[in-house]
């Protein structure tokens, strides 16, 4: 284990939760019926915010559109590798129209959109680590697209399979602790019982010294954490995983986003990785 970690600096983009409520469910964490306090989802997700730029991160802001209260949920809109888009087809007619809001914010920012043909939930169910682009499906995002998506990159694509419906995205399952994307090792952590048994054993093969989670800690979400190679921003309730990583060399930064997880997101899910 290296004394040091080395942080690589990051550039996100994230929606405040301007319209952010829990008007209808398509996971088990909502509840239309529970009451979400706006302000303190305001306030948390600027306290993100402000954690990212105060670790050097750049920080973009997509303007939030009326009537579409899980935007804040901005890694569903699309995989950004190599500074080239995949973009977003979700699943739950709610949400569709965000795609088409975020594929605006990519244009102006300079970038072509790819548009899948299949559900495809983004970042949410993407994850780039190392030579590989690990996929979920099972819930949202469909093998279909996997197959697109590895024609768009050209990089390998591993399907994995969700089965949990808690843990409904890739994303709140599994998270990057090192991409690898700068040549360095990759690795990840994860919550094996979210997988099937085969997807298990392919995790296990791929990482074997993968950082594994407790089911309390998934379900405070703490795999649905942001690495920066050194820092990990993660849920605040994440005990035992903050403390695996702390011994594993890396810095937790405790982050509290429960207004949030009422919608079934965290960290991950309100961060859009644009990678160069
Ligand atoms: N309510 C949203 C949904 O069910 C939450 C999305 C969370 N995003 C994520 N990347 N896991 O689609």
């Amino acid at each position: 284990m290296p004394a040091t970690r080395a942080r690589r600096l990051r550039r996100y983009l994230t929606c405040e939760p301007r319209y952010f409520d829990v008007r209808y469910s398509i996971n088990p964490w909502m509840d239309e019926h529970a009451p979400v306090d706006p302000e303190l989802a305001r306030d948390q997700w600027a306290t993100l915010v402000r954690t990212y730029r105060d670790h050097g991160h750049t920080v973009e802001t997509i303007t939030p559109v009326p009537g579409l209260p899980d935007m804040v949920f901005a890694a569903n809109s699309a995989l950004v590798l190599g500074g080239r888009v995949f973009g977003s087809r979700f699943r739950a007619p709610q949400r569709q129209p965000e795609s088409a809001a975020y594929e605006l914010w990519f244009k102006d920012a300079g970038f072509d959109v790819h548009e899948p043909e299949g559900v495809c939930e983004g970042e949410g169910d993407l994850v780039p680590v190392g030579p590989h682009l690990l996929a979920g499906t099972g819930f949202r995002t469909q093998v279909g697209a996997h197959h697109e998506v590895q024609e768009f990159f050209g990089v390998p694509t591993v399907t994995l399979r969700l089965t949990d419906p808690l843990f409904y995205h890739l994303d709140t399952a599994l998270f990057a602790l090192d991409d690898g994307l700068d040549g360095g090792p990759a690795n990840v952590a994860y919550y094996p019982d979210a997988f099937s048994p085969g997807s298990r054993a392919v995790l296990e093969q791929l990482f074997p010294d993968a950082v594994l989670a407790t089911r309390a800690d998934a379900l405070a979400f703490g795999l649905n954490s942001v690495s920066d190679g050194r820092h990990v921003f993660i849920a605040a309730q994440a005990d035992d995983l903050a403390g695996q990583l702390a011994r594993r060399g890396y810095v937790p930064v405790p982050v509290d986003l429960s207004e949030l997880r009422k919608a079934g997101g965290g960290i991950k899910c309100c961060t859009q990785e644009i990678r160069p």
